[in-house]
């Protein structure tokens, strides 16, 4: 793991798109994995400002999110193909085709998580994944657990992850309890990940995902074993390093 701090989510973000703008740059039909969620909002505000400046062409660009809620369709508010296009995709000149995030309403979700997870497979795979991280150490909606997930998969959210993001809600009860993520397994192919984490409430998670040993009841820590993971941290999320 390639820890690096630095002074605020501000900063993470030019550095984290500094990264995804170079990846374009080198292989302009990259694969993308994308997170929703706070903490990347910094990162793609400066995507679509160095796209905006001509510094980046995403037409060629294909991506892939990480997770939906179940029972949301992409029309709905809180859906996360909603939050990519109003935080991101509308912003670049990335190609509707091109982007994919998990159907909360498709009628079969198992078949669901099985064709998005031969989709990217099909696609060539991750070349660069932005991760978040729950407060319980979970990334994507791969939450503790006895085990790690191999593949993309349905899973009920915990109290934790309903708690935290209950903010977007009207009400904690209005949180879906059910959603679509990409499994541990999914993740780990991508051949790089960024993974960012800021604030003093990560700062837990943060220790036990760098400092512990690997275990599916920390499931970043996994990202010890990846041969490419970067970390970016702010000074409050590194502060129990
Ligand atoms: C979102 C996702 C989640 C978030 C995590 C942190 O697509 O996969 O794992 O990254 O819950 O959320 P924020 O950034 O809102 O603190």
């Amino acid at each position: 793991m390639n820890v690096r701090i630095y002074k605020d989510a501000k900063t993470i973000g030019t550095a984290a798109a500094t990264l995804f703008t170079a990846c374009v740059i080198e292989k302009p039909d990259c694969v993308l994995g994308l997170a929703t969620g706070s903490t990347p909002i910094p990162t793609y505000e400066k995507m679509a400002e160095l796209y905006r400046d001509g510094v980046v062409d995403y037409a060629g660009v294909t991506t892939y999110n990480l997770d939906e809620y179940v029972g949301l369709d992409h029309g709905h508010d809180q859906s996360y193909y909603y939050f990519m296009q109003e935080n991101l995709f509308r912003h670049i000149n990335v190609k509707e085709e091109n982007v994919h995030v998990l159907s909360g309403i498709a009628p079969d979700p198992e078949q669901e998580c099985s064709e998005y997870e031969r989709a990217i497979e099909a696609a060539g795979g991750i070349d660069l994944q932005i991760l978040g991280i729950g407060r319980n150490g979970h990334i994507a909606f791969n939450e503790p657990a006895d085990s790690f997930a191999p593949a993309t998969h349905v899973v009920e959210l915990t109290e934790s992850t309903i708690d935290a993001n209950k903010r977007f809600f009207a009400s904690a009860d209005d949180v879906p309890r059910r959603a679509l993520t990409t499994g541990i397994g999914t993740i780990m192919k991508a051949r790089a990940i960024v993974l960012i984490a800021t604030g003093a409430d990560k700062a837990e998670a943060v220790r036990a995902m760098v400092k512990e040993p690997v275990s599916p009841r920390c499931p970043a820590s996994i990202l010890q074993f990846h041969p490419n993971a970067t970390i970016l941290l702010d000074e409050a999320a590194a502060s129990l390093l």
